[in-house]
């Protein structure tokens, strides 16, 4: 199927959920997680640092994990033209709900609007208190980080803090998930871009939609588990199929 195609589907559905990935931000210099330079894939050791486990018991693993919030990929990174195609699907009000697993903020910075964006897995751009549940703009927290404060504490109540994002081992925010499900369950089509679709319960969703009949596309540079369910992949990169994808539907210009 080309993305012309699946174009005519979008133009049609009455109510469209749009599930993003790391695999979407990987344009705009952030690496994902699974894929061949993924995170994951290069240092699995890495992966401890995003276990709430790990991270409440070893001071070693917090100690590391400001020093790499510090040098976070998101700091420097812009919206790429993935991001500001699904900003456009939005302006030209053909989006439900964009349903993101990324924490980088790109898609508010692409001019997505946070009324129509569950930040599922919860942002870089806070900390949080695992006490008092305190929140703070990161940038102040990492401003002690950098002035010698390498595991700095809750101001509101010396609690232990980490990024206001949901490491493995955390719980989703049951609002926000219910929201997702809510909108899966009642769509009639599902784009999922740039994830491998691997982690739960967000893998969950387009499962949800297609039990719903909904139709389900998935654009992804590798294979998913889902492939085989879903009835079109649209096998490349985001960056590429997105603005071809919009611009069919809605006239979208790249660049514009
Ligand atoms: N265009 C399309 N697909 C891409 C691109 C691209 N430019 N770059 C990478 N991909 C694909 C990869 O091939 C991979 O299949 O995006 C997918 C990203 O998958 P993961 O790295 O597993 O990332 P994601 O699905 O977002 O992970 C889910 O797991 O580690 C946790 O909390 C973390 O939110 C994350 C969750």
């Amino acid at each position: 199927m080309s993305a012309a195609e699946a174009a005519t589907w979008i133009a049609s559905a009455r109510s469209m959920v749009v599930l993003t990935g790391a695999g979407v931000s990987t344009e705009s210099g952030i690496p994902d997680f699974r894929g061949p330079d993924g995170v994951w894939t290069r240092d699995p050791r890495a992966e401890r640092l995003s276990n709430i486990g790990y991270y409440i018991a070893d001071p070693s693993v917090r100690r590391e994990a400001w020093q790499r919030r510090l040098d976070h990929p998101a700091w420097g990174a812009e919206p790429n033209a993935a991001h500001r195609a699904l900003a456009a699907l939005e302006v030209a009000g053909r989006l439900e709900l964009l349903i993101t697993q990324n924490i980088d903020g790109l898609h508010l910075a692409a001019g997505s609007s946070s009324e129509r964006l569950v930040e599922i897995h919860g942002s870089i751009r806070e900390s949080a208190c695992l006490s008092c549940g305190d929140r703070r703009p990161m940038p102040e927290t990492l401003d002690r980080v950098r002035a010698g404060d390498p595991d700095p504490a809750c101001l509101a109540c010396g609690g232990m803090l980490k990024s206001a994002t949901v490491s493995f081992g955390q719980n989703l925010d049951p609002v926000l998930l219910a929201r997702c499900d809510e909108a899966s369950a009642n769509c009639d089509f599902f784009l999922a871009i740039g994830t491998g679709l691997s982690v739960y319960p967000v893998a969950r969703l387009p499962e949800t939609a297609l039990a719903a009949g909904a139709r389900l596309v998935i654009v992804n540079a590798e294979p998913t588990p889902l492939d085989f369910e879903a009835h079109a992949v649209l096998r490349g990169r985001a960056g590429e199929i997105l603005p071809a994808l919009v611009e069919a539907v809605v006239g979208y210009r790249r660049g514009a």
